[in-house]
């Protein structure tokens, strides 16, 4: 296995997953994991991430000592090529011009990591560069593996102690051989064999789990998201008799959602399902109420209450399964620099455990957003389930702009039905991260037949992202809106207008509350 030491580029998710794409198991770190820590994990290697510091600053991160006294493999990109170049006595040239972007450079050919490997004949390679510093000088040992004008050591290496270095980034797609050099590294440098695969790791998770949990007992909260929706099939895989998911209606589903998830979980997969219907209960407390904030946490508040009183009931339960996945265990362990502003809070993050005194077994903590798909498919899931569009913990709470009401959530789950129907018909709901309709609390005129209507008004939105921070909204093709502006107007009574949401996120947010 792999170990990658973070240092803050934001690409270092992409080397984790390029990894273990490679079918080699990698695991993220903070730059600054101890010497035990690190002889402890055993990796067959270690990568040294980007990072946006300079290496000459005070209190400039470094790879501990460690990391090239264990006689394994390292490979440093872009801010790891820089610390590894300093510290092991070579020279750093820093406040230079920045290069970012598209860079052809020459390799030299005659180095393990690139030998072979070219995007046009003779050793060029088509590269990406993102970097304000760059080495200036070896280290003893190393010799130049590729190069180009602006960026002379674009590569050096010291094959006699294993250690290579990267001045551009090998993880984005945008340098082409990027994944021909990660694989030599792992692969033939590191000498990982191709272990990471789904099979494997289902027969692995599911002796784990066994072990952890021993005879007692498992509640999981079911929200028919992907993340729970796997957690459960593997958790049933595993110790399926232990297992009772717990799945709450709150009033703010989706057109059929319960009866879809209650048909899947109970009845295909045979999981224990105890299926609380608090709708009313849910509603009656966000009646009256119309803040954006507030009603998340009316929402987060009763969903806990819902659900302990269900765990209360099942005194024999000893631990608390939830879907956490990877990106979030990364994200919580965080840098502690990058601290975020609130823009909503999220709810379904935290406040359970505690109060439960249940022990928390998160099965999906190692696996990427891609992985976690994979494996719902490997168990059995459908793979409509398992690659939706998320959905967000508050449900159509925040798509109920202002005040909920049952009439509203009844219209809007109908209109939001239609426009995914289509969406799906066209083929552009894979094409789509993220789709939904959106209430909107607001009457216009309309005429229908020889009538005048007064009816309410609903928004689509359709956005395409990477990683839901930033957001483009989706260019639908005009007869597609047309036609789900039609079918929602003749099918849906009570709407007679439907508008088109073009906002990017920033400024906007993908959700509109
Ligand atoms: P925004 O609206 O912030 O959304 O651009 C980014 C992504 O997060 C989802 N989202 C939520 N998910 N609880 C959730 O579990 C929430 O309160 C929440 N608010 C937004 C949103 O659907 C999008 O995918």
């Amino acid at each position: 296995k792999i170990l990658i030491l973070d240092f803050g580029s934001q690409y270092t998710q992409l080397i984790a997953r390029r990894v273990r794409e490679a079918q080699v198991y990698s695991e993220l770190h903070p730059w600054d994991m101890t010497e035990a820590e690190i002889r402890a994990f055993n990796p067959s290697g270690i990568v040294l991430s980007g990072g946006p510091n300079s290496v000459y600053e005070d209190e400039t991160p470094k790879a501990p000592d460690c990391v090239f006294e264990l006689g394994i493999p390292v490979l440093g990109i872009c801010y790891g090529m820089q610390t590894m170049a300093a510290q092991l006595g070579g020279a750093v040239e820093t406040g230079h011009v920045r290069e970012f972007g598209y860079a052809e450079i020459q390799s030299c050919g005659d180095s393990p990591l690139l030998r072979g490997i070219e995007d046009k004949e003779g050793g060029v390679l088509d590269v990406w560069m993102s970097h304000g510093d760059k080495v200036s000088g070896l280290p003893e040992g190393f010799h130049v593996i590729c190069s180009n004008e602006s960026t002379p050591i674009a590569g050096m290496a010291d094959e006699n102690r294993h250690f290579y270095a990267l001045q551009f980034h090998p993880e984005v797609t945008h340098t082409h051989q990027g994944k021909a050099m990660l694989s030599r590294f792992v692969h033939d440098i590191c000498g990982c064999a191709r272990e990471w695969t789904m099979p494997h790791y289902i027969d692995e998770a599911v002796a784990h789990i066994r072990e952890q949990v021993g005879d007692e007992e498992v509640i999981l909260g079911l929200s028919g998201g992907v993340d729970s929706s796997v957690a459960a099939a593997l958790l049933q895989r595993a110790i399926g008799a232990q297992l009772t998911c717990i799945f709450v209606d709150n009033g703010l589903l989706r057109l059929n959602e319960a009866e879809q998830v209650m048909e899947m979980f109970a009845g295909n997969l045979g999981v224990k399902v105890d299926h609380v219907d608090a709708s009313e209960k849910f509603l009656s407390e966000l009646a009256g109420v119309s803040d954006p904030e507030a009603k998340r946490k009316i929402i987060g508040r009763e969903f806990v209450h819902v659900f302990q009183d269900e765990a209360e009931r099942m005194p024999n339960a000893k631990w608390l399964a939830q879907g956490t996945i990877y990106p979030d265990v990364i994200e919580s362990a965080g840098s502690k620099t990058k601290k975020a502003h609130t823009i909503k809070s999220h709810h379904n993050v935290g406040g359970l455990p505690d109060t439960l005194h249940l022990k928390l077994l998160e099965p999906l903590r190692d696996l990427f957003k891609d992985e976690v798909r994979e494996l719902g498919v490997a168990l059995g899931l459908p793979r409509e389930m398992v690659y939706r569009h998320p959905f967000p913990g508050p449900g159509l709470g925040v798509r109920i702009l202002g005040e909920v009401k049952k009439e509203y959530a009844d219209l809007l789950r109908r209109a939001d039905a239609i426009f995914i129907d289509e969406l799906r018909a066209s083929g552009w709901y894979d094409k789509t991260s993220q789709a939904f309709v959106v209430f909107l609390p607001v009457k216009s005129v309309g005429v229908m037949g020889d009538g005048r209507t007064y009816e309410w008004v609903v928004a689509l939105r359709a956005v395409e992202t990477q990683d839901f921070m930033t957001a483009h909204w989706a260019e639908l093709p005009h007869a597609l809106l047309a036609k789900v502006s039609n079918r929602i107007i003749n099918e849906v009574r009570g709407i007679n207008r439907v508008v088109y949401d073009v906002s990017g996120k920033p400024p906007a947010t993908i959700e509109w509350e």
